[in-house]
């Protein structure tokens, strides 16, 4: 049997502690899906299909092409019901403190009482404790250096996004 778990989010953009937690869990997985869930109402800071390539381009090579991480967008739709259509046995989530676990445990037990699907929390690298997508925006827009905390296609298409709107 092929074990298969999900890894959700809005990635807008990717960071370096989405890179690992998917990293470490691929190697605990036979696949991983990674779930970018968005809402159509919404535009987010980098259209979906691109956050699809950043995290293609920031995936390790060789986790690239063992072609066990797939990457796929799914719009308005419940995250159980998205694990249900991928035959995901489990949701895994990275947390970096207390804090996040106060937002995911009533997401997790939700998701258990609408499917029965558990999720798997995986404690994330202390050295992006600080690190999340809105944060790194933030930084950046007012000239923050956010080098190591986002991978490199991440920063250039940053820097590509502020030449374009100068
Ligand atoms: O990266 P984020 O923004 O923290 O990700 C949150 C996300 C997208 C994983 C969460 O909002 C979600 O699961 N949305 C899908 C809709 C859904 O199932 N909502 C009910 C959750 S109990």
């Amino acid at each position: 049997m092929t074990t298969r778990c999900v890894c959700p989010g809005s990635y807008d953009p990717v960071t370096n502690g989405h890179v690992d937690v998917i990293t470490r869990v691929a190697a605990l997985f036979d696949e991983v899906v990674v779930a970018v869930l968005h809402n159509p109402a919404k535009t987010g800071s980098f259209p979906v299909q691109r956050r699809i390539e950043l995290i293609h381009e920031s995936l390790p090579a060789q986790l690239q092409q063992s072609g066990r991480v797939r990457v796929e967008a799914f719009a308005g739709r419940l995250l159980v019901d998205v694990c249900r259509d991928l035959e995901a046995t489990a949701i895994v989530k990275g947390l970096r403190s207390g804090t996040d676990f106060a937002y995911e445990l009533p997401m997790a037990l939700m998701n258990r009482h609408l499917t029965g699907i558990e999720t798997i929390f995986v404690p994330g690298d202390p050295a992006y404790e600080h690190v999340s997508s809105s944060l790194i925006k933030e930084v950046f827009a007012l000239g923050g250096d956010v080098t190591g905390l986002v991978p490199d296609p991440v920063l250039a298409a940053m820097e590509a996004q502020r030449a374009q709107r100068e």
